[in-house]
């Protein structure tokens, strides 16, 4: 079931107003966006899991060290691992319900970032005072939700969520790692269907159809379709990539017979930067069912198609940790990676526009 919860948000503490990228206390350039990960847009962070009652749990993502926990009511908040007095990791600190108190000299923040007591003096000016990035968070399809902006002034988008998760026809299991690689090469990854004929070949989902293929470019109001045109329904086929409130793509994928009712398997994926080499991988596998189909799709899933999926993706872990950081560099492209090339043409030029924002050369 898809809940959903919001939490209030703040930004402050990155210079009010200035044009210094949130969280980041230097220049940021196109070259470092592009390393860390875009801004202004929504990401998958963790699996609400993973933050437990009570937890008090310190993840990297973006390049910034950042601090979760639930208050008393359950509601996640997210944020920026530093303490506003003297930057120490507020994740090494204590929960204390609605707040977290930070271990070096007892400051405490809420979660809207807000410092709410300085025992060590009490009434002075920091009392009050919104000094610790907080991001506005959203729960939904089991994972945890943020919205990063680029300023202090980006105002957070409308959350989203991709169709299918969305859809109240469509049962889902989400599915979570961590790789060795940078987010881009996720993205190329999975705008590039064709490798399903080779790397895949001997999996349970894309042993089918041909191994050559043309493709094409299929434009959407809302991103574009990566598409065979001379193959679908056999294998990894079509691709598409949206860009809407969070960027993500969207697959289906054929099921054989002996994988149960409801048709074919869709995809939603996502990934989120952790730094410059490592990336957090979201993925929803989904079917359409309902009714008792949707009780054998999910049974079957548990007890052995999971264990198929994760063999796929540890193909593609394995690939693409083991790429050159580099690897994008000189390469021979040909009509294969159409895709790949349009969303690199977008996210340089995502990249240089966040970048003259925050040169103060575009508004
Ligand atoms: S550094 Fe956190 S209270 Fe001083
Ligand atoms: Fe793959």
């Amino acid at each position: 079931m898809t809940t959903i919860t919001t939490t209030t948000a703040s930004t402050t503490g990155t210079g009010g107003g200035s044009r210094r990228a949130v969280g980041i206390r230097g220049e940021m350039t196109a070259d470092d966006l592009a390393k860390y990960g875009l801004r202004d847009r929504w990401y998958p962070i963790l699996p609400s899991r993973m933050v437990g009652s009570g937890e008090m749990k310190k993840v990297k993502r973006l390049n910034i060290d950042w601090l979760l926990f639930r208050d008393a009511q359950g509601v996640v908040h997210m944020l920026e691992d530093r303490c506003p007095h003297r930057s120490a990791p507020l994740s090494v600190g204590q929960h204390l319900g609605d707040r977290v108190a930070c271990a070096y000299h007892g400051v405490q923040v809420d979660g809207t970032g807000k410092v709410v007591s300085v025992p060590g003096m009490p009434g002075c000016a920091l009392e009050g005072k919104q000094a610790t990035v907080s991001l506005k968070v959203v729960e939904a399809a089991d994972t945890i939700f943020a919205f990063v902006p680029l300023t202090a002034d980006s105002e957070p988008t409308p959350f989203i969520l991709p169709d299918r998760l969305a859809s109240p026809e469509h049962s889902w299991f989400p599915n979570y790692a961590e790789w060795a690689g940078p987010w881009r090469f996720y993205m190329d990854n999975v705008l590039d269907p064709m490798h399903g004929a080779f790397l895949h070949r001997d999996s349970h989902s894309m042993f089918a159809g041909d191994t050559s293929a043309r493709f094409r470019i299929r434009e959407t109001d809302r991103g574009f379709f990566f598409e065979k045109t001379d193959q679908r329904g056999k294998n990894f086929d079509w691709v598409e990539y949206v860009r809407g409130s969070m960027d993500y793509v969207d697959l289906e994928i054929p099921y054989a017979e002996n994988a149960g009712p409801g048709g074919v398997f869709g995809i939603v994926g996502m990934s989120c930067p952790v730094d410059e080499h490592n990336s957090a991988i979201f993925h929803w596998r989904t079917r359409k069912v309902q009714g008792w189909e949707r009780e054998v799709w999910r049974f079957l899933y548990r007890t052995r198609l999971e264990a198929k999926h994760w063999e796929v993706l540890e193909q593609d872990r394995v690939v693409l940790e083991v790429l050159a950081d580099d690897a994008d560099v000189d390469e021979h492209l040909y009509q294969h990676d159409l895709g790949v090339s349009r969303i690199r043409r977008i996210y340089r030029a995502d990249a240089k526009k966040q970048a003259a924002i925050l040169a103060g050369e575009l508004v």
